[in-house]
């Protein structure tokens, strides 16, 4: 494919060849292609990788998140604008933290966001599994101050956060397996499968997430929890067996659910 002109035609052709590749908002697409290289070579080069499926933030290599802007590289999870839910209820349940720990963090965007939104001081940890999520994370929270560490769920924090976590934002894995076949292949193909399955009923992290999060949270902290419409029940039991106060919130404008779980002011009584 020879590479597009940036006059008229070249960028009518760029709409073109993107729409006829499925892209729904071919004309955003292609403002956001032509502004991410001077270079023709280098544009053809990005369309052909979009138009071949891969997610337009992993082309580009950023993703914008609310007031935000992370870096997204190949393999790692795309940022989903419903899980801007997650930052809403963060802030709104506990509007001075000063500890925030966003696990499964991915690109970093749920830590990065709820820092953006904060005047004071913060302690911010992120932590996730994947090599190419941390080094993203990395690079998203520096500007923050934040610190990303790479393990399974709690066992990759730094032990000192013990009991002092004011806000857990998690947006882990809920997919049910048998479902990642129908998620569109642009997930399917280019998203890790450890960032969408969430096993047989799509909640086996979230009930190792809810089982581990009292032990960390602050008196009074906040486990902020993405979820879906038809599993909200699900997670919120989980959330309640854990010994955390649970709510489900939906959002109807961004299509979004999360269960928020407070634990109660004062100190912690053994089950
Ligand atoms: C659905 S993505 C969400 C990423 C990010 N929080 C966001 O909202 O954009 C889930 C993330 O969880 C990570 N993950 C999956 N299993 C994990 C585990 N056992 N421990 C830590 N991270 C895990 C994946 O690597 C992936 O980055």
């Amino acid at each position: 494919m020879p590479p597009p002109a940036r006059n008229a035609a070249g960028q009518e052709r760029l709409v073109a060849d993107l729409r006829a590749a499925g892209c729904v908002f071919a004309e955003d697409e292609a403002a956001v292609l032509l502004a991410s290289t001077d270079d023709p070579a280098e544009l053809a080069a990005l369309l052909a990788r979009r138009v071949a499926g891969e997610p337009l933030e992993q082309v580009v290599g950023w993703a914008q998140f609310g007031a935000v802007r992370v870096p997204v590289e190949p393999g790692v999870f795309v940022p989903r604008q419903r899980s801007r839910l997650l930052v809403d209820l963060a802030l709104a349940t506990v509007p001075a933290p000063r500890t925030v720990v966003d696990l499964c963090c991915g690109s970093g965007a749920l830590g990065a966001a709820v820092a953006a939104a904060l005047a004071g001081p913060l302690e911010l940890h992120a932590a996730d599994l994947d090599a190419a999520a941390v080094r993203c994370a990395t690079r998203t929270l520096e500007p923050f101050g934040g610190r990303v560490h790479r393990g399974d769920l709690y066992d990759a924090l730094p032990g000192e956060l013990r009991g002092r976590v004011d806000l857990l934002l998690v947006n882990a894995p809920y997919v049910p397996t048998v479902a990642i076949g129908l998620m569109p292949p642009e997930a399917r193909l280019h998203e890790p499968r450890t960032a969408l399955d969430g096993g047989t009923d799509g909640l086996d992290l979230h009930r190792r997430v809810a089982a581990g999060a009292p032990g960390w949270l602050a008196p009074g902290g906040a486990l902020v929890l993405e979820t879906s419409e038809d599993q909200a029940e699900r997670t919120a039991a989980a959330v309640r067996a854990a010994g955390l106060d649970p709510r489900v919130h939906r959002c109807a404008d961004l299509d979004a659910t999360a269960v928020v779980g407070v634990r109660p002011p004062g100190p912690r009584t053994l089950a």
